[in-house]
């Protein structure tokens, strides 16, 4: 808990919560915190190409770590725990193991990933898809902001720019501790949620350009209104999600008007959507009404349009080997469960691409996340750590039983 207000001291924001954009000096900072932490524990820290931070602390043999983490990059309006929570609980392991000299047959690694948000930068979850070959380094490098600038440019801004390569590291499992980040677990009384996988999501930019226009003078059956049209879109998207039903969801999350002033038509609009289900078969048909329903409405509007694919990613199932690890571990601890799909994006599904994967919530205060008041207990926090330190004793081969738990 020490170590989660330290580090939400970096990028704090007036009255709680953090900003802490990816590759912002505030990322910087909290990067710098978490990395020395990483080595005051005696770890070995390597940073890559994208600024992915592995810190690994040996076994008995060499080889593929069995590594935990997340991120510690936040939206402009986060909480403490989203992220940061994964990197410092994969830490407090190590000191543990530290603490009880507890050696490992095959190393353990703590990592955090670069840009997981994909606020600034998109696409999001960046680091680890780059870190399991998925994107190319030259492909994030140069992704532009939103700000304008340029990804690389940003990186080596504040320092973190390695000469590791990316995508050549065998991992031998993954894990990670997050916040839930939903209502499930907090509205049900479980403590542990134990992830079976990750739903699929799709972000579209969409442009409008129409025509501005006086608001006094020009008829409304003259207008072109790109305002009108971001509006219809924010409507369908949630209008489209009660119809389809199951767990389809759908977020406008930016509406960029052109030039944003009390009486003028706006001439353009920029709006994105955020689309997640986890069937890909519906979520394709969420993707192709949305497309057709913009299509009619600008032709009516008289309105031009175009479409940017910003992410795009299939549902996710976790290793059930390693699920079942997770629910084992959590029983063991005498602490509730529940099997469930995660609503948010995750680096643990890009890493599960390469290596058996899988992830751990504790509850989220009133489903809240995304926002400053997010909040977990400690003690919730505790029972999720001490699940994640099982798991991670038994994945890496672990000599002692020293810290078998009451
Ligand atoms: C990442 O936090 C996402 O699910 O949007
Ligand atoms: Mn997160
Ligand atoms: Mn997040």
């Amino acid at each position: 808990m020490e170590n989660l207000n330290e580090l939400a001291k970096r990028g704090a924001l007036e009255g709680g919560g953090n900003r802490r954009l990816a590759m912002s000096d505030e990322d910087g900072a909290g990067r710098d915190y978490v990395v020395s932490r990483m080595k005051a524990l005696g770890l070995k820290v390597v940073i890559d190409r994208v600024g992915n931070v592995v810190a690994t602390r040996p076994g008995r043999m060499d080889g593929p770590p069995v590594m935990t983490g997340s991120h510690v990059d936040t939206v402009g309006t986060g909480g403490i725990y989203d992220g940061a929570l994964g990197v410092l609980a994969g830490l407090e392991v190590v000191e543990t193991l530290n603490d009880h000299d507890v050696a490992t047959d095959h190393p353990i690694a703590v990592a955090f990933f670069s840009n997981e948000e994909g606020v600034r930068f998109t696409p999001d979850m960046m680091g680890s898809q780059v870190f399991a070959g998925t994107v190319g380094v030259p492909e994030a490098l140069d992704a532009i902001g939103f700000d304008g600038t340029r990804y690389g440019d940003e990186l080596e801004r504040i320092g973190y720019a390695g000469d590791a390569e990316c995508g050549v590291r065998e991992v031998r499992s993954f894990l990670e501790l997050h916040i839930e980040q939903g209502p499930v677990l907090d509205s049900s009384g479980i403590d542990i949620g134990v992830v079976e996988g990750v739903q699929g999501l799709s972000w579209t930019e969409w442009s409008l350009e129409g025509v501005a226009n006086h608001a006094g003078t020009t008829p409304m059956e003259a207008r072109h209104d790109a305002g009108y049209g971001a509006a219809e879109i924010t409507s369908f998207a949630r209008r489209m999600a009660r119809e389809m039903g199951g767990r389809q969801v759908a977020t406008v999350g930016v509406i960029d008007l052109h030039p944003n002033l009390i009486n003028v038509v706006a001439e353009t609009a920029r709006v994105t959507v955020d689309l997640r289900n986890t069937d890909d078969l519906a979520l394709a048909d969420a993707e192709t009404r949305m497309t057709e329903f913009v299509k009619e409405m600008a032709t009516e509007e008289g309105l031009k349009y175009s479409r940017r694919t910003l992410a795009r990613f299939a549902p996710v199932p976790f290793a059930p080997p390693m699920v079942d690890l997770i629910e084992a571990k959590a029983r063991g601890r005498g602490s509730s469960t529940h099997r469930m799909p995660s609503g948010a994006g995750h680096d643990a599904q890009m890493l599960a691409a390469i290596c058996p994967t899988a992830m751990i919530f504790v509850p989220s205060r009133d489903g809240i996340s995304h926002n400053v008041n997010e909040f977990t207990e400690p003690r919730q926090i505790e029972a999720g750590a001490n699940v994640l330190l099982d798991a991670m004793l038994e994945l890496s081969g672990a000599d002692s039983t020293v810290l078998d738990g009451p």
